[in-house]
């Protein structure tokens, strides 16, 4: 009797957690990525591997400790970029400035990525007076580091 409650409770609770969101989200893996979620940010904007952050509420102020430096392939274009060790900006809603810390190889070059804007689906990536748009989706994953490298 106990165990036909059960299985009836089961049933009950599967279907309702399973037609909640017919397009889930993959989950934040660290409090860090689901912070960054609250902003209207994707998860995929950080490698998987935050150690440690801090983010002043009032100002926006935030700090990602990554352990060591970390290198990942964005998509869709396939950019190597890096992650700086410590990685700060300052973050409001839709709106991420003052960033300092990723890098994204580009054209033959290194670019500093100094800004990051969502909206309307679409990431838009600030370097310096250029920008460039790439839809949100793309970012709905965090990736983990490439070669992980003890130097630098
Ligand atoms: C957070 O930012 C506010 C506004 O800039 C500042 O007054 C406050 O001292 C900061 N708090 C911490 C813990 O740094």
């Amino acid at each position: 009797m106990a165990g036909l409650l059960a299985l009836f409770s089961l049933f009950l609770i599967l279907p309702l957690s399973a037609l909640s969101d017919p397009n889930p989200k993959p989950v934040p893996p660290t409090q860090a990525h689901a912070e960054l979620t609250t902003y209207g940010f994707p998860i995929g904007l950080l490698p998987s591997s935050v150690q440690s952050y801090s983010l002043n509420h009032t100002s926006g102020e935030f700090s990602l400790d990554f352990g060591s430096s970390c290198k990942i392939t964005l998509p869709p274009d396939n950019y190597l970029a890096t992650y700086s060790k410590t990685v700060k900006g300052k973050i409001a809603q839709g709106r991420i400035a003052e960033l300092d810390g990723i890098r994204v190889r580009a054209f033959f070059k290194w670019w500093s990525i100094t800004g990051i804007r969502s909206g309307d689906g679409e990431l838009v990536f600030e370097v310096g007076m250029v920008t460039a748009k790439y839809p949100s989706k793309n970012f709905d994953e965090s990736l983990e580091c490439e070669g992980k490298r003890s130097s630098s």
